[in-house]
């Protein structure tokens, strides 16, 4: 069994005028999960993140963060969090070196306990060997893992991140992974959004599926799996599937009802 939930929220919902973008939503990610919450673009993944982590109000419902209400304890939580949400914007006039030390302070370490974590994290990251170079002259990726290395300076108990791995080349998203999975080994529970479905098969534990909004499916992927094949068996579609596993892709596409349309779209593009 469980003890109580490191994330949960209840009705959460957030409109932006006549559009519902996070309808009722109930989550439960327990400590130590490395979570996916996975969905198509539009269905309301970052506006979920961004309510989870306090940077945007819902407009119903409740979040409870490391059993905290994230509504009248938002300093307390955001102390023991961690975030990258989408569009990040770093300041561009700093080191990165300095820029992280700067995140460091922001979370209340001392000077030099900031400088010293800052340069572990430029290292680990591969970030380390043009120390000169602005944050606004690094790549895109460079500045995503940054952005990463900045969100978990203070030794967060949650991470959330929102598209982590987009835009990020193979080389960056391998010292990515490596700096997640060293920190769920460790304790930390994370919290990601993917509209990916390889990356979240390949890393998280449990899953959640939101599309238009709604929470369609969520547990661990063996109990998402069970679930499917209990509603449809395998192979019923026509497809022989020998004792074969269903994968993401396919529980996802059972789940949202979706068909896979590659084959007849666009097809003026040649
Ligand atoms: N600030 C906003 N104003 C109006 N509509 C928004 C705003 N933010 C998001 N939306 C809409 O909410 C829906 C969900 O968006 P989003 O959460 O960004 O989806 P995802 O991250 O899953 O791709 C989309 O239809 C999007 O256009
Ligand atoms: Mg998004």
């Amino acid at each position: 069994m469980h003890s109580a939930p490191t994330i949960s929220t209840q009705g959460l919902s957030r409109r932006f005028g006549d559009l519902v973008a996070v309808d009722s939503v109930d989550l439960r990610v327990y400590s130590g999960q490395f979570f996916g919450f996975l969905g198509p673009n539009g269905a309301g993944k970052s506006t979920t993140i961004k309510m989870l982590t306090g940077l945007l109000a819902p407009s119903s419902g409740r979040i409870e963060i490391l059993g905290l209400d994230l509504s009248t304890h938002p300093v307390e939580v955001k102390r023991q969090i961690g975030v990258v949400p989408e569009g990040m914007a770093l300041f561009g006039r700093l080191t990165g070196a300095e820029f992280l030390s700067f995140a460091g302070r922001m979370y209340g370490l001392d000077r030099e306990t900031a400088a010293k974590r800052a340069a572990e994290l430029l290292e680990f990251m591969q970030l380390a060997d043009q120390p000169r170079k602005l944050v606004t002259d690094y790549s895109h990726g460079m500045q995503k893992k940054l952005a990463l290395a900045a969100a978990v300076i203070h030794g967060p108990k949650i991470l959330f991140l929102d598209e982590p791995f987009e835009g990020v080349d193979a080389i960056a998203a391998g010292t990515l992974k490596a700096m997640l999975q060293g920190m769920i080994s460790r304790g930390a529970t994370i919290f990601l959004t993917s509209h990916v479905l390889e990356i979240v098969e390949r890393l998280c534990s449990h899953v959640a599926i939101i599309h238009q909004g709604r929470l369609v499916a969520q547990g661990s992927l063996e109990e998402l799996r069970a679930g499917v094949e209990a509603q449809a068996p395998a192979g019923g579609d026509g497809e022989p599937r020998p004792s074969e596993k269903l994968t993401l892709e396919e529980i996802f596409l059972r789940v949202v009802g979706g068909t896979r349309r590659s084959e007849q779209e666009l097809s003026w593009l040649g």
